[in-house]
């Protein structure tokens, strides 16, 4: 990526939630950059992820209790075909485009709840389904730190948790989920592999992709081998 030297991680500490956007328009060498790297994450996980540009009726007069979007005129839709690890594989990849825009620097937003489905400019084949969205552009804001949960609350370590494996859950607080609710946990195996769950709540198979990717990024060089 030329646009920028930020490493992923420096783009998972940096990334907020920014619900409320400038008319600035994304430039043509991003778009490009972007739609690139959809067609190499759709392959690798076998999604039809997009990138819909100068659209604002998904985002317009939507009345919400739950987040309050403004000036909303591009984001990335996840599609895929129904799959019973669907929603992780849209969690996981579609946050690869999340902290791919912010190391452009763009902000983002996932959004499950608060646009229209109707009004979006979204091709689902048949056979397919639209998962949700993530709201992109150039903030108003930076947005803010999100209330963060005590290490303990989402890891299981028998013995002293090895270095990688704080950074990797450290890296997967900084997450986004679902209304902020972090319901997953970690669980660091005897043989070395780690256990990741998500416990019940909404989107919370969204959320285990996000935090699986967050995790592995923070335990990196360590490679993390799943369960
Ligand atoms: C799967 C998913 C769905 C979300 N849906 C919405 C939504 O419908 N409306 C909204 O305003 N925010 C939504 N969010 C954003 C969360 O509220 C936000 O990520 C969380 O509060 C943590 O804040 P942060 O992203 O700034 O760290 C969603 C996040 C995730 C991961």
């Amino acid at each position: 990526m030329t646009f920028s030297a930020m490493t992923l991680l420096e783009a998972i500490e940096q990334r907020h939630s920014v619900r409320s956007y400038t008319d600035q328009p994304i430039e043509e060498e991003k778009i490009k950059a972007l739609n690139d790297l959809i067609t190499s994450l759709n392959l690798e996980g076998n999604l039809n992820m997009q990138l819909v540009t100068d659209e604002p009726r998904a985002f317009g007069n939507v009345l919400t209790h739950y987040g309050a979007f403004s000036g909303v005129a591009n984001y990335f839709a996840l599609v895929g075909k129904p799959a019973p690890d669907m929603h992780e594989r849209a969690g996981y990849y579609g946050e690869r485009l999340v902290l791919e825009a912010q190391r452009m620097g763009l902000n983002t937003c996932w959004v499950a709840l608060t646009y229209s489905k109707s009004r979006s400019r979204v091709s689902v084949a048949a056979g397919e389904k639209l998962v949700c969205v993530i709201s992109l552009g150039y903030g108003t804001t930076q947005g803010h730190s999100h209330r963060i949960k005590g290490i303990d609350k989402v890891t299981k370590v028998n013995g002293e948790m090895p270095d990688w494996f704080r950074s990797g859950a450290q890296a997967a607080l900084l997450a986004p989920t679902a209304v902020n609710q972090q319901q997953f946990c970690f669980t660091l195996n005897a043989d070395g592999t780690v256990c990741a769950r998500a416990k019940m709540g909404f989107y919370s198979k969204i959320d285990l992709g996000i935090v699986k990717l967050h995790f592995e990024i923070g335990a990196a060089p360590h490679p993390v081998k799943w369960q």
